[in-house]
This record gives C-alpha cells, structure tokens and sequence, in this order.
C-alpha cells in the first residue's frame, strides 16, 4: 500500500540567477509557508547562491588478517592492478559518463580491532547516488581480494586465511559537499527586523546563530530547521533522506563537538548566511525517475543534474533555517506555527467554511489553542438559530 505526504511547492526561489519552483514533501505545513516567506524576501536581495566544492564519495572492503602488516601492504600493491581490472565489466559504463573507481588504498586499522584492515576506495557516481554501482564494486573487489590472499604462495599458510567482513559504502561523504549563502548590505535588513533596526535584527540573528554553532541542545534544533527544508527536497525527488541526515548530522560533528551547520557573518556593513552540508544527491537511478511523483519533482525544477539538485537542496535548507531564526529572533516562533495549526484544528472540529473565515478573523489577533478554537466554535455555533443549521 502506500502512505501519503503533504506535497507542497515554493515559488519564486531565485537560486545563482535563476528562478526555481521547489517542490517539498513535508507533513509540518509551516515549513513550506516558512521557505517560500524567506524565498520572497532574498529574491528582493539577489537570491540564493550555491556552489559545489566537490562530488567524491567513499566505500570500503572491511576485513580481518593477521600477520606482517608490510607484506601485506607490498602485496596489495603488487595486486592492486588486478583487483582494478577484475572490476572492469562493472564500471565500464559508469567510465563511459566520466564517474567510476578513482583511487583504492589499503588501509591498517589494527589499532582500532585486532588484525583489521580495509581497502578504501574513493569513487565518482556522476548523476547516480550510487550506492548500488558502489556497493557491487566492493563486493567484487572484495571477493577479487580474498581469491588472491588465498591462493598468494607467498604468504604462509596461516597468513592465506583473511575473512572478508562486509564492503559497503560509506553514507559519510564530507566530499561530496556543497555551500549555499545569501548575502545583503546590513542595510538592505530594514523590514526583516519586524520593528527592529537592521543592525539590530542582524545582530541578533549572528548571536542566535552563534548559540547554535556552541551549545548542543540549540545546535540540534537550529540543525533540523535545516533538515526540514532538506528533507523536504530529498523525498520530493525520491532521495535517500536517511542518509542525507545521518551524514549531515556526522559533519556537523566533525570537529568533536556537535555544532550549527549554518553560519553568520558581518563584517564591513555586508550580512552573510551561508551553510556548508554533504549532500550525496542523485538525479537518475533509484527511485528519481521510478517514482511518478519524483519525476514531477525533477521536472518542475527543469531536469537538474545531481550537482544542480545539490545546491538547490542546500539552498533550501538555508532558506528555512534563515525563517526559523529570523521568526524566534523577532515574533516567536509560535505565531506562525499556530496559524498554520489552525487549519488542522479547524479540520479536526470539522468546521464548515464560513466557521473557519469567522475563526481565522477572529484569532488573527489572538494567542490559538485547541480549547480556545473550541469555546469560540461552540459560541458560534450555539448563537447560529436552529433553523438556519
Ligand atoms: C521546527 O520544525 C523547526 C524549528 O524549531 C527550527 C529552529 O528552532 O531553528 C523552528
């Protein structure tokens, strides 16, 4: 069977030059109003930029041996050449589009298990994810891999006896990333503040931000902000979101301690918001062009390549944390949720059409609750005569 999504789009997003119709499959409705909010207000002030830094992503055969490590690495290199050919009919066609195996080292991890080793390859997918193409190349080379140490006449008995522990690629892809930033004279900030002065509002926005970038329990959720923009995309265009985030959320720990994936800078008048995220994206394989709905989503963002789709995807992402922070840092977060929860709890009471305008006018000044929205439903109802129901 199937279990369906709210499926929503965000006009006018003007990303390095041109204007994109983004597609987001999200249940929290606020998330596209919040996208499309802060879509408006950057198109205003040159848009989204984004830029790839670099598309490699990594695999590894894990395995267990014991004995001189050195003859184990000269080995390799002696195999290398051969374990590199016995892969050939697999990627052949992925050469052909320019990706493939572009590097394989052996590594000693001894320190980290006893007598454990892995062959780390580096790999280009092109427009693929590539986790199939990857994770078929390890396994040949791993099955390539133990055939050789078995039979290496070489070794001595006991050093022929290797066990192949698993090859799998790596969802961590810090090489696979991207930037997206947005950038205005402080200035330009004036109507963003709600009531605020520009230097105000783009002070506080830094302080929020930086918050974020040093303690963990912020840093979590100023980061899926991000995510709900990111996500979003990800599913809309039949994407690997389990692995988008746990990447993201690695990357956002590189450095020992969990930290904001965005950042904000001013300096000599000039506000800049940028966020540098792995984004391992794909535009053909998978589900992106099995999936009815993913091919709507490619198509309504004009056929993007996987490079294309990953600056789109961090841009979004910007866009949705710049939404959130700019709304805790001037009316709260609340007051834009609650509107759109409105709709929910007007659904779930079941309120008719005019109920609901009489609703929405009447709390469009007020604090929403469920009881609230109750008590004033009852009242309109008990004051409406029993003929006209
Ligand atoms: C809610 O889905 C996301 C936020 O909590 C993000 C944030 O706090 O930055 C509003």
């Amino acid at each position: 069977t199937n279990f369906f999504a709210p499926y929503g789009v965000v006009p006018n997003f003007l990303l390095n030059n041109k204007v994109h119709c983004i597609p987001m499959v999200i249940e929290e409705s606020s998330v596209v109003a919040a996208s499309a909010k802060a879509a408006k207000f950057w198109l205003e002030r040159g848009g989204f930029k984004a830029e790839v830094v670099s598309t490699t992503k990594v695999g590894q055969v894990h395995f267990i041996w014991n004995g001189n490590s050195e003859q184990l690495f000269n080995f390799f290199e002696e195999s290398k050449a051969e374990l590199i050919e016995s892969i050939s009919p697999l990627v052949i066609n992925m050469n052909k589009r320019g990706g493939g195996l572009l590097s394989l080292e052996i590594k000693d991890c001894s320190d980290l298990e006893e007598g454990y080793y892995q062959l780390h390859g580096e790999f280009e997918t092109c427009d693929a994810m590539g986790a199939n193409f990857i994770n078929s190349v390890l396994e040949a080379i791993g099955k390539k891999w133990q055939e050789l140490v078995m039979t290496n006449l070489k070794f001595e008995q006991a050093q022929r006896d290797i066990q192949i522990v698993m090859c799998i690629l790596s969802n961590y892809t810090p090489n696979c990333l991207v930037k997206a930033w947005v950038e205005c004279d402080v200035s330009e900030l004036e109507d963003a503040g709600l009531g605020m002065s520009a230097e105000d509002f783009a002070h506080k926005f830094s302080r929020a931000v930086r918050i974020a970038r040093k303690d963990v329990n912020r840093a979590v959720t100023h980061n899926k902000g991000i995510f709900n923009g990111i996500d979003a995309v990800v599913l809309a265009t039949g994407n690997d979101f389990r692995a988008i985030e746990a990447c993201g959320h690695a990357y956002a720990s590189r450095d020992g301690q969990y930290r904001s994936l965005s950042n904000c800078i001013i300096e000599n008048g000039k506000f800049k918001f940028e966020l540098e995220i792995p984004l391992a994206l794909g535009t053909v394989g998978g589900l992106t062009s099995l999936h009815p709905m993913s091919k709507i989503s490619l198509d309504m963002l004009g056929m993007p390549n996987a490079k294309e789709l990953m600056m789109i995807t961090a841009a979004i992402g910007l866009a949705q944390n710049f939404g959130a922070v700019r709304s805790l840092v001037t009316t709260g977060i609340q007051k834009g949720h609650m509107k759109m929860h409105l709709t929910n709890i007007l659904a779930e009471l079941k309120a008719n059409v005019d109920e609901a305008k009489q609703i929405e006018t009447y709390f469009s000044d007020k604090a929403i609750s469920v009881s609230g929205v109750k008590d004033y439903l009852k009242k309109l109802r008990e004051s409406v005569s029993p003929k006209s129901i």
